[in-house]
């Protein structure tokens, strides 16, 4: 192992078969991993990140399950446009496009449907794994000529949000924090048992409900499993549900001040 302080749950290689590039070096480095060409000398299921066409994924060894990336030019192209809750919890599908902080941004899922509907969004992740992720697949976003506009409404901060959101402000905070209670994520099952060995269950809701509240300007929306209860205790002003999970909307101003002014 390369760093003997590394925590039990945290990748312990990044495996590059071929001549690794600056991009891959620096993760490397920023997360203090052993650089390997396979993962054959690694223990049957150890984390790890994969190195692949630029790509970053991070998966076990040995596994034959795919490795998961973060990939916002596929999941952009593979949208289609329909009736959102989360577009309803967010804007409430009025024509206003408010700024949007994704304060526990994960894999990014809820991020791009709030990029495919045209809204700014800064993703705030405090895991320096997922923050290794979401920035690759940042890179690739802005290398893809088609979605350069996309790429310029996005941005991402490696802080713990509580921290960013301290000090930065925008119209609507989203907060999917890893709840052992709340059951549902938005990520699926497979995504959720690897994220879980690596992060294990949130514990700051209280504080990140209260650091969200404080930095919005028009609504902070939490999503939640469909029968959780809400977090931190905290009763919102309205819910939109879903069979799954529900978004919790606590509002803060009307959106008529937006669209005026
Ligand atoms: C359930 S996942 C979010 C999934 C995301 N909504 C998506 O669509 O992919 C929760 C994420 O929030 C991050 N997180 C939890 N508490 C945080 C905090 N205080 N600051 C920043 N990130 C946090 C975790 O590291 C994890 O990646």
């Amino acid at each position: 192992m390369a760093n003997a302080s590394r925590s039990a749950f945290a990748p312990e290689a990044l495996i590059c078969h071929g001549d690794p590039p600056a991009e891959c070096r620096q993760v490397v480095e920023r997360l203090k991993l052993d650089l390997l060409t396979d993962d054959n000398s690694l223990a049957a299921n150890t984390l790890c990140l994969y190195w692949r066409d630029g790509a970053l994924s991070l998966g076990r060894a040995g596994s034959r399950e795919h490795p998961v990336a973060v990939d916002f030019v596929r999941a952009l192209q593979q949208r289609r446009q329909g009736p959102e809750l989360l577009m309803k919890a967010v804007n409430g599908h009025l024509s206003v496009k408010p700024s949007v902080i994704d304060a526990t941004a994960g894999l990014g899922r809820d991020t791009t449907i709030l990029l495919s509907r045209g809204l700014a969004v800064t993703m705030v992740e405090q895991s320096p794994v997922v923050g290794a992720l979401l920035d690759n697949a940042m890179a690739r976003l802005r290398a893809e000529p088609g979605l350069a506009e996309v790429a310029q409404r996005l941005g991402l901060s490696r802080l713990n949000a509580c921290d960013y959101l301290a000090v930065n402000r925008a119209d609507v905070v989203y907060l999917d924090p890893m709840f052992a209670a709340s059951g549902k994520s938005a990520l699926a099952k497979k995504d959720m048992q690897l994220f879980q060995s690596l992060l294990g269950h949130g514990d700051d809701g209280e504080a990140l409900l209260n650091a969200a509240l404080a930095s919005a300007d028009y609504r902070v929306v939490v999503k939640r499993g469909a029968k959780a209860p809400p977090l931190a205790g905290r009763e919102p002003g309205f819910a939109i549900k879903g069979k799954a999970v529900r978004f919790d909307v606590y509002p803060l101003k009307s959106f008529k001040q937006l669209a005026n002014g």
